[in-house]
């Protein structure tokens, strides 16, 4: 049975378009996998903790070496990794926070990168998964653009992701989401419209091309 995992963080609710193009994925591939299951977390309501020095201990020691706090920090650390290891597609929705990821989706990523088990490992246990991020975000970051270069969220989680992880990565980036608020940018609404639209579409293909390639 295939299993979505399905991850926000924006904190922006009801407006949030990242959430609204998650959910528009979501939707689709529930219709594609009605048996299938979602596990669902959204991490701007339910933050994960920072990863600290008894997490890291419990992920490294051998298990006879470990002190007696390690198992329980272990515990919560390895509920989230097999979370990841279960799913066969991981949705993230990651929204642009001053040039970068949300921190609560980096304290996520450093709970689940586990060297010897999802990263820096032989075979690292979530390599040849599949990842859909939706990175929106308040500017665009496109060539040609004055702020190109300077994106640290497609760049940042294509390195943990793909290059890391082993994942295989979308991304969907619906953009310009200040213009309609912002009257300078108002120029810029029909690009953040065609965006946006593109967007949805982007989210329901690609749930549906993910269905198709899980049953294959
Ligand atoms: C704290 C904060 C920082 C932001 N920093 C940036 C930024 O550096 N660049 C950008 O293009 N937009 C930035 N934005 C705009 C968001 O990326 C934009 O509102 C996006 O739509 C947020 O995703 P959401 O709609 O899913 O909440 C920022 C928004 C907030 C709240």
């Amino acid at each position: 049975m295939a299993t979505l995992l399905h991850i926000d963080t924006s904190f922006n609710g009801e407006n949030s378009h990242s959430r609204a193009v998650t959910a528009a994925f979501r939707k689709a591939w529930e219709a594609e996998h009605p048996e299938g299951t979602v596990i669902y977390r959204d991490l701007a309501a339910e933050p994960v903790p920072h990863l600290g020095a008894a997490d890291l201990d419990a992920g490294g020691a051998a298990a006879a070496d470990r002190s007696p706090e390690e198992p329980a920090a272990f515990e919560s650390r390895g509920r989230l990794i097999e979370e990841a290891e279960r799913a066969d597609v991981i949705l993230i929705g990651a929204p642009m926070y001053n040039y970068s990821i949300p921190s609560t989706l980096k304290a996520w990523l450093d709970q689940v990168f586990l060297v010897g088990r999802t990263a820096i490992a032989e075979h690292p246990s979530l390599a040849g998964k599949r990842a859909v991020v939706v990175a929106s975000r308040g500017g665009s970051y496109r060539e040609g653009t004055p702020q190109f270069g300077n994106d640290y969220v497609e760049n940042y989680l294509r390195l943990i992701l793909a290059d890391v992880f082993g994942m295989d990565v979308s991304f969907i980036t619906p953009e310009l989401t200040f213009a309609p608020h912002v009257p300078a940018m108002a120029e810029l609404v029909p690009l953040f419209e065609a965006s946006r639209t593109e967007s949805f579409a982007a989210a329901e293909s690609l749930a549906k091309d993910l269905a198709v390639q899980l049953v294959a």
